[in-house]
């Protein structure tokens, strides 16, 4: 058989949309990865952002963490570390680890009888219910949603942020749409596919800045809470995900596990393309707990740190600078996770089985700011 050389092919947006990020490459073997492709598939995440290989069904979980750690070959444990199995963690529910490849995780909604030596499961997909103050009524569930909650990957206290996640689509249901609404006041909506992940790029979100917040982003830094998924559970925030209120439901440091100040993070806003240079927002809304000013002051007030990155964010999650990812079995969708923010979208029936799996690792440095 003839090997053709890989092709990257820029996704064409669809109507109206205004999206400028995303392509699908064809033409290099995952599981077999040479030296040559991996530096084609490098080029095109950092170009493109999030880049899409179809047909990998039979993609191991051991060559889609080698294909992980290829970005950050220093990287070893999951980007979360081990703080996922704390049982106050939002995180908890959502994920299940493959025995025999730990750094990948299994995510989902339905009963699984048998999958990667996991036996007799169930999945939980995230609904919008358990982080949304006001929520879709249950009979419109079915034909409405919001998106969860917009993140970064990344646990955001001691590990550093995964430069690249991988999510590989192993059941997906199909059939259905529906229709997004953002709660933030706005009248805006979207047409998506059943359980679509939606992606924005931190790029375009700087870029729609005006010039005098753009100087603010470019000085000042972000601190997280410490043990921001305990902390943040059960917050319930407004505004499409972006976590714009949370009516102080974030957890007391006393009622954290010990914190240690060393691991809090304290990150730039804008973080450094390593292939083009480019500046991304790069901000995880519902984690941060103070904003630090070029001249050394601190922005304290939660609700005030909220509303100036929720202004700042914003713009870029408007419908036309969302792109959906339209689900089939077999995608491989990498992404670079210090260059898009995303979002979990949908509300599944309890029979309708979606079996996905993802990886991403706790990056070897820390993000490179301006
Ligand atoms: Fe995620």
């Amino acid at each position: 058989m003839a090997v053709l050389p890989p092709t990257v092919r820029p996704i064409q947006p669809p109507a109206g949309s205004k999206i400028d990020f995303g392509a699908e490459i064809t033409g290099v073997d995952l599981e077999n990865l040479t030296d040559e492709h991996f530096a084609t598939v490098r080029n095109a995440l950092y170009q493109h952002h999030v880049v899409i290989f179809k047909n990998q069904q039979k993609i191991s979980p051991k060559a889609q963490y080698e294909l992980t750690k290829r970005f950050d070959p220093a990287a070893e444990s999951y980007g979360h570390g081990k703080t996922i199995d704390a049982k106050r963690s939002v995180l908890h529910p959502d994920l299940k680890t493959v025995p025999h490849q730990p750094q990948v995780q299994i995510i989902g909604n339905g009963f699984v009888p048998s999958y990667e030596g996991l036996e007799n499961f169930q999945l939980r997909h995230p609904h919008h219910r358990t982080f949304h103050k006001d929520h879709i009524p249950d009979d419109k569930d079915y034909d409405f949603t919001r998106f969860y909650r917009w993140h970064i990957d990344a646990a955001l206290y001691d590990l550093n942020p995964p430069q690249v996640t991988t999510l590989l689509a192993v059941s997906v249901p199909k059939g259905r749409r529906q229709t997004l609404l953002y709660d933030d006041g706005s009248d805006e909506t979207m047409d998506v596919p059943l359980g679509t992940t939606a992606f924005v790029s931190g790029e375009r979100m700087f870029e729609l800045l005006s010039p005098g917040e753009q100087e603010f982003v470019r000085t000042s830094k972000i601190e997280y809470a410490p043990h921001p998924y305990i902390w943040m559970s059960p917050a319930h925030s407004r505004s499409t995900g972006l976590g714009l209120h949370s009516e102080g439901l974030e957890l007391p440091d006393k009622e954290l596990p010990p914190i240690d100040d060393e691991k809090i993070m304290i990150l730039p806003m804008l973080w450094k393309n390593p292939v083009t240079g480019k500046l991304a927002l790069q901000v995880h809304p519902s984690a941060i707990r103070r904003i630090h000013l070029a001249d050394g002051s601190v922005i304290d007030d939660l609700e005030r740190v909220r509303d100036i990155i929720y202004r700042l964010q914003r713009p870029a999650i408007s419908p036309q600078y969302v792109y959906a990812h339209d689900w089939e079995e077999g995608d491989l969708v990498l992404f670079n996770n210090r260059g898009v923010l995303h979002s979990v979208v949908g509300a599944f029936k309890p029979d309708e089985v979606r079996l996905f799996r993802q990886c991403n690792l706790a990056a070897s440095e820390p993000p490179v700011g301006p």
